[in-house]
């Protein structure tokens, strides 16, 4: 597929392609309308269990929709999530992805978070600092060794920044034993998404 150099977020889902391989563990932090979990969905296949939280039942259900059109199992948790390890299909779970350390059922081999608001449904439903920063820091604790976490951060909406700021706070604190972290900024367009790729070494 042809990369347009700006679109950061094929950018995340191409660093997370390299390490994601059939029949892992994904996740997806926000799924939104499915985009990226269409993407996760490709890389593991049908043999991969690809988990995705959104706090928007319409989202949820528009993401449903958009991986049932490809050939996924999918299974809707909108109340009582119990997931089972192993178990081949998208799980997509109606609660914030701060609950990821209770509900994950094993440790994922990839990450995506695109962050921001869903386009089309309630602004002030965005994702926020405090609550992005928790599911990260669960997040790298249960990265597998060799793992991904890919996040896109939108600076343009009001909180944007804020977030940008926190979430660039928490990749940067990120002890270089353990984790490699590169940041891709578009360098003449201050206002344009930009995108942290963290991979757990050890
Ligand atoms: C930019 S959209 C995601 C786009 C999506 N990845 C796609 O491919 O279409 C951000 C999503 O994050 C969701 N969100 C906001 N806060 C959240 C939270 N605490 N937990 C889970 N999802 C959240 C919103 O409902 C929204 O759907």
């Amino acid at each position: 597929m042809k990369q347009v150099l700006t679109k950061v977020v094929k950018w995340g889902q191409e660093l997370l392609s390299e390490v994601v391989q059939p029949g892992d563990l994904v996740v997806d932090l926000t799924a939104g309308n499915g985009q990226d979990t269409l993407e996760l969905f490709r890389f593991v296949g049908s043999t991969g269990q690809v988990i995705g939280f959104d706090i928007q039942t319409q989202a949820l259900l528009a993401t449903r929709d958009r991986m049932v059109s490809a050939g996924a199992q999918v299974r809707l948790h909108l109340h009582d999530i119990q997931l089972v390890p192993s178990e081949a299909g998208i799980d997509l779970l109606a609660i914030s992805h701060t609950e990821i350390a209770k509900v994950l059922p094993a440790a994922p081999k990839g990450v995506i978070a695109n962050l921001g608001y869903l386009p089309g449904g309630q602004l002030e439903l965005v994702t926020r600092p405090e609550s992005t920063v928790s599911a990260l820091e669960q997040t790298c604790s249960l990265l597998q060794a060799g793992g991904r976490l890919a996040v896109v951060v939108y600076p343009g909406h009001p909180g944007g920044a804020e977030e940008g700021i926190a979430v660039t706070d928490f990749f940067t604190a990120l002890d270089p034993v353990t984790f490699q972290v590169i940041q891709l900024q578009v360098s003449n367009r201050p206002q344009a998404p930009f995108l942290f790729v963290a991979e757990k070494t050890i």
